[in-house]
């Protein structure tokens, strides 16, 4: 879905970083193999969150949903030379496929790979992080800024993607839409807790900023 008309975001695209060349090895391959492959980033997202961890450059970055390990290669893109990236993903039928690019890249060795349910990893990670990105289940997001919140340094950011929900954020709720009242529960949470500063970004499928204060 494009929130601006096409030629508008075609000309944004335009004047925007290319994608890597391993990143379009990656799509082509996960289009190929792997079902939903619209789950991934995709390269003008996959630049805004390359440009912000570069901004950052975070020693630490976790991520909730790896997929096949699209926006993992961009985060990874600003993290420090002696920086770990974690990485959580509930099917483990794509680790192998995440690992083959983790290890194509120059961030092999700094990217950490859980397999499980991040509502059950994050609480066993014994790490405070710079940089956290939300990406994996709508109806948990507000969980896992619970889980996460505490485990955020200071200054630290939040990027929560998808907070748009395809503009369904904007519709009459449908009582059995459990991922749209779930986005909504999320956007107010962010927006209300005093901990945070946020920013909802019109990227995509909307991309919000949270700042630990
Ligand atoms: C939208 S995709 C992530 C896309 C990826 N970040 C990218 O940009 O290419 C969401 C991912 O979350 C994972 N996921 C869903 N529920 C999860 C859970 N409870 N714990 C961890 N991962 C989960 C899915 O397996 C899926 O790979």
């Amino acid at each position: 879905m494009y929130f601006l008309p096409e030629a508008l975001d075609d000309y944004v695209v335009s004047h925007s970083e290319q994608e890597p060349e391993l990143l379009q090895q990656l799509t082509r391959e996960t289009y190929q193999k792997i079902l939903q492959p619209i789950m991934l980033s995709g390269p003008y997202q996959g630049r805004v969150l390359s440009m912000i961890s570069k901004l950052i450059r975070p020693k630490s970055i976790l991520e909730l949903g790896t997929f096949t390990g699209y926006s993992t290669l961009c985060l990874a893109e600003g993290l420090q030379d002696d920086g770990e990236l974690h990485t959580i993903d509930i099917n483990e039928e794509l680790v192998d496929f995440q690992r083959k690019y983790f290890n194509k890249s120059t961030y092999g060795p700094q990217i950490i790979q859980h397999t499980g349910s991040a509502l059950d990893i994050i609480p066993k990670l014994n790490h405070s992080f710079d940089l956290i990105f939300i990406d994996a289940d709508k109806p948990n997001y507000s969980n896992y800024f619970h889980l996460i919140i505490d485990k955020l340094n200071a200054g630290g950011i939040i990027l929560s993607d998808n907070v748009l929900w395809h503009g369904k954020v904007l519709e009459p709720l449908d009582d059995k839409d459990k991922s749209t009242k779930a986005v909504l529960d999320y956007n107010t949470l962010l927006k209300n807790d005093t901990r945070i500063e946020t920013v909802l970004l019109p990227i995509r499928d909307g991309l919000t900023i949270s700042r630990k204060i």
